[in-house]
């Protein structure tokens, strides 16, 4: 067992509210990752992968990931969670897990060779971009660890089938931005958790994108008050998908109130649960970022028909009705 990366795991699994220590961690992982890969978190200077079902980032971008700490440390956690509690439903099974997007690293389950055996965990190393699939497939012959791995799928994860007979019993998958925007996240959820057994997971367990009307001014004092707790008009979550609700989107129609005080600024929210407790939500990172929608002031009263729309450049999409 490699132990640095051991040591960034402990680090990233059980220091969660440390934010110093888990930055530091992600970075130090991504010196010893980065050198051996060939890909670095640097300049972006190579190309996106445009798919039917939304843009696969490049791998470089795909690299740039590993660095957004809190969204590496909770995504790592869900998965480490999830893998204990699959262990508990398929106990002495040796548990087969598909990554769907693993990136030049597969930042989300290589760092867990160093807390689980190659006889609990096999791998299924997936991603539409071959040159992240090759640099990853540097890293496991460089730290010898290609007895977790079954296989290395170059294949696009929003039609991909799993061969007949095959038992996933644990799915990952972090293809998204905010607001579920240009990124294939729904059209592979909707590809893969059907796929998945009775008591099979999928990390991230649940996405809620929500509207809320909020302040910038409020919301600029809060960044700068740690705790300071959310103000706004929350009306109301217009998509939820994960493992117990895996549906594509209805259109939903929300109601601007007719007074919205200071809290003038419509916009998207949208909070992860990658599994149990592990949560990622407002300003966590990039990923939940809030998205602009509307003036509230210039809506008073009206109504917004929502729709998602899956395809090339998923997204949301919106319409005032009168
Ligand atoms: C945002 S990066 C995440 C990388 C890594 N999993 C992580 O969490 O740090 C998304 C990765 O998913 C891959 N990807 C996106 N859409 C895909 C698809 N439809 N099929 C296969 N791979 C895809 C991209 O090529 C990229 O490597």
């Amino acid at each position: 067992m490699n132990t640095a990366i051991r040591k960034i795991t402990e680090t990233l699994l059980l220091n969660p509210s440390d934010n110093g220590a888990v930055y530091n961690a992600v970075h130090e992982l991504h010196g010893l990752f980065s050198t051996i890969a060939g890909v670095t978190a640097g300049d972006i200077n190579d190309e996106d992968i445009y798919l039917s079902s939304g843009k696969a980032v490049s791998s470089t971008k795909a690299a740039h990931c590993l660095l957004e700490y809190q969204r590496t440390a909770v995504f790592l956690r869900g998965v480490y969670k999830a893998i204990l509690q699959l262990k508990r439903d398929f106990p002495n099974e040796r548990l087969h897990i598909l990554y769907a997007g693993c990136g030049p690293y597969a930042t989300l389950l290589t760092p867990l060779t160093t807390f689980f055996t190659a006889d609990e965990l096999a791998f299924h190393l997936l991603d539409i971009n071959s040159t992240s699939l090759g640099a990853a497939k540097k890293i496991y012959n460089n730290f010898g660890l290609n007895e977790y791995v079954e296989e290395w799928i170059c294949a696009d994860a929003s039609v991909y089938q799993v061969p007949p007979g095959q038992t996933v019993h644990l799915i990952i998958s972090e293809t998204m931005q905010n607001a579920l925007r240009k990124e294939p996240q729904v059209e592979i959820m909707l590809n893969l958790i059907p796929q998945l057994p009775a008591k099979g997971q999928f990390v991230p367990q649940e996405i809620v994108v929500s509207v809320k009307l909020m302040s910038p001014r409020l919301e600029t004092e809060r960044l700068l008050v740690p705790g300071k707790e959310f103000e706004g008009i929350d009306l109301g979550t217009i998509y939820s998908i994960g493992s117990d609700n895996c549906t594509t989107h209805e259109a939903v129609t929300i109601t601007v109130p007719g007074d919205v005080g200071i809290f003038k600024q419509g916009s998207l929210l949208t909070d992860i649960t990658t599994f149990g407790d592990e949560r990622l939500e407002m300003y966590a990172c990039s990923l939940n970022m809030p998205l602009n929608l509307f003036n509230a002031d210039e809506h008073l009263g009206q109504q917004l028909r929502i729709k998602y729309q899956i395809g090339k450049v998923p997204g949301f999409e919106c319409q005032w009705l009168d």
